[in-house]
């Protein structure tokens, strides 16, 4: 028994430790040992970087808005796939632009028809995704948008197209600066912060910018901060949740 939990505890220390080395390795390389060791990729690597209150943001909103289907940006090993099936049961539709990161999230959905792994850069993506009506813009969407990694940055080519498409729809941002609150980590590339003035206000549109209510030093994990953007007609639904706070009218 001893021995039993001190083995799972050693795997769940390496598992952690694992996420951050692996991520400079070639991605062959990672999906080659996530198939020959699963459990470093396993349970005990969790969503949204480890954040308790991400994850528990993420049940509330998705609960409130009912989503006919979620979108992600940056499938990587798929920690945040799972979680929005898990979490949902609706279809998810995930665009990962590395080959093998492609590969290796769909041969571990397989089995699994509600999540489609998109073998494509994100904006070519949601733009095929659009053309097909897989996202019907009748319907209200939740995008997460997390493909940020090199420098040629899709984000605010993602958020413009996804403003101006879909009318009921929910973003989420992750590695977002969240202004008022430092303890909250976000990425920055070159001089560019992943940040509202980044974003600016044409590609925001009239979406309402909300933040996570929860402090920095009370969340749990990498602490990453983010931004979550609500069409006018979804807003009502998640301007209440206890998660959320609201963030400026508009863009200065
Ligand atoms: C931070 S990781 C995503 C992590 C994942 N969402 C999770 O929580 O487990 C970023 C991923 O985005 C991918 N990526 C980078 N640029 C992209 C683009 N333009 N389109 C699609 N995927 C992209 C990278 O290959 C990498 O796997």
């Amino acid at each position: 028994m001893f021995l039993q939990s001190a083995a799972t505890h050693l795997k769940s220390v390496i598992a952690a430790q694992y996420d951050s080395v692996s991520r400079s390795w070639h991605p062959s390389v990672a999906e080659l040992i996530g198939v020959t060791a699963p459990w470093l990729d396993g349970p005990w690597l969790e969503p949204f970087n480890g954040q308790h209150a991400r994850q528990q943001l993420f049940r509330s909103l998705l609960a409130a808005v009912e989503p006919y289907a979620i979108f992600e940006s940056g499938s990587y090993r798929g920690a945040s796939t799972r979680f929005f099936w898990h979490t949902s049961g609706k279809p998810v539709y995930t665009a990962e632009k590395n080959r093998n990161f492609a590969r290796y999230v769909g041969r571990r959905f397989r089995h699994v028809p509600e999540v489609k792994v998109i073998n494509r850069d994100s904006r070519e993506a949601l733009s095929l995704l659009h053309q097909g009506d897989h996202l019907p813009v009748s319907e209200c969407i939740v995008f997460y948008l997390d493909a940020h990694w090199n420098e040629d940055l899709p984000l605010r080519e993602e958020v413009e197209f996804i403003t101006r498409t879909w009318p009921s729809s929910v973003i989420v941002i992750d590695d977002f600066k969240v202004p008022d609150d430092e303890g909250y980590g976000f990425d920055v590339y070159g001089t560019v912060e992943l940040s509202l003035e980044y974003l600016g206000a044409e590609a925001v549109g009239p979406f309402q910018i909300l933040w996570p209510s929860c402090r920095a030093e009370r969340e749990t994990g990498y602490r990453r901060g983010c931004v979550v953007l609500a069409s006018p007609k979804v807003a009502p639904c998640l301007t209440d949740l206890p998660e959320l706070r609201r963030g400026p009218d508009a863009i200065g």
